[in-house]
């Protein structure tokens, strides 16, 4: 059985003062094994965030369902870790509280908490800023915050939403390394989107390429670069055959989405 079941899916929001309803996303599967890491790549406004909204019980779909481990999302849940492009740490908290937000929701003890927060800080490399606060971070550091506030949880699936796109290339780059050795060891289930193709590729275990708003997962490529993966690998001859097939893919979409706005 799969980890994730996503079964006909689809979205439409209601008009803006009294317009034309939006069609985020036409009914659409997807299905995620456990420990796989899945990314999502599509073009702007194709249905993503909704996407991953809805798989994050944030959003209610407007026909179908998910299942996680068999059992329907209805909202948002522990069990469902995000994070988001914009950086959401709650700014009164430290990094270290920030990390603590969710085991102090689920009434764990404070010794307990203390050696789970201080395990995470080692793996997101941020040792030395137990007690900053947000502000006082730089983006990367806020978004390694995030994803060990996001893990720390041990939740089901870990659900990224461009979660580097706000980044410069050379912090984006290392973030990826980062998350990458973070599921070697602990073979999460991940769902990432982004629309970046070698972000795509790097990342996931298999891509799932989503058409034109409404959009749909159109196809998913499955990508057999070995792990621990290492940035030497972008410039692989299979790198550039999988990237060479996905930038047709997106294209063909990119131009749809040129042609509505046109
Ligand atoms: N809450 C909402 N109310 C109305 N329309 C919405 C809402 N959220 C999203 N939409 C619309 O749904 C469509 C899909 O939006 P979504 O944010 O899922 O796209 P995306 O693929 O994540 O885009 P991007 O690449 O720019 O992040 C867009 O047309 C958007 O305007
Ligand atoms: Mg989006």
């Amino acid at each position: 059985m799969s980890k994730l079941v996503v079964e006909q899916v689809s979205r439409i929001f209601p008009g803006v003062a009294g317009g034309e309803p939006t069609r985020a996303l036409e009914p659409t599967d997807l299905l995620v094994g456990d420990a796989d890491f899945v990314t999502i790549l599509g073009p702007s406004g194709c249905g993503k965030s909704t996407l991953l909204r809805i798989v994050g019980g944030l959003e209610t779909p407007t026909t179908g369902r998910v299942l996680l481990d068999g059992r329907p999302v209805t909202g948002p849940g522990a069990e469902r870790g995000m994070v988001f492009q914009s950086y959401t740490l709650f700014p009164w908290l430290t990094v270290a509280d920030n990390i603590a937000f969710g085991l102090v929701e689920k009434g764990m003890p404070a010794n307990e908490r203390r050696s789970i927060v201080e395990e995470w800080i080692g793996q997101v490399g941020l040792k030395g800023f137990a007690h900053h606060y947000p502000k006082m971070l730089s983006g990367g550091m806020q978004q390694r915050t995030a994803i060990a506030r996001a893990l720390a949880n041990e939740p089901k699936i870990l659900l990224l939403d461009e979660p580097f796109g706000a980044l410069d290339n050379q912090t984006r780059a290392l973030m990826q390394e980062l998350l990458l050795s973070v599921w070697e060891i602990h073979k999460k289930t991940v769902l990432f989107v982004t629309h970046d193709i070698e972000e795509a590729i790097f990342m996931g275990n298999r891509v799932a390429v989503m058409t034109a708003r409404p959009g749909r997962i159109k196809s998913v490529t499955p990508v057999d670069l070995p792990h621990p993966r290492h940035y030497t690998m972008k410039t692989s001859p299979e790198f550039s055959a999988l990237k060479a097939h996905l930038v047709e893919e997106i294209r063909a979409e990119s131009i749809k989405v040129a042609e509505q706005v046109a």
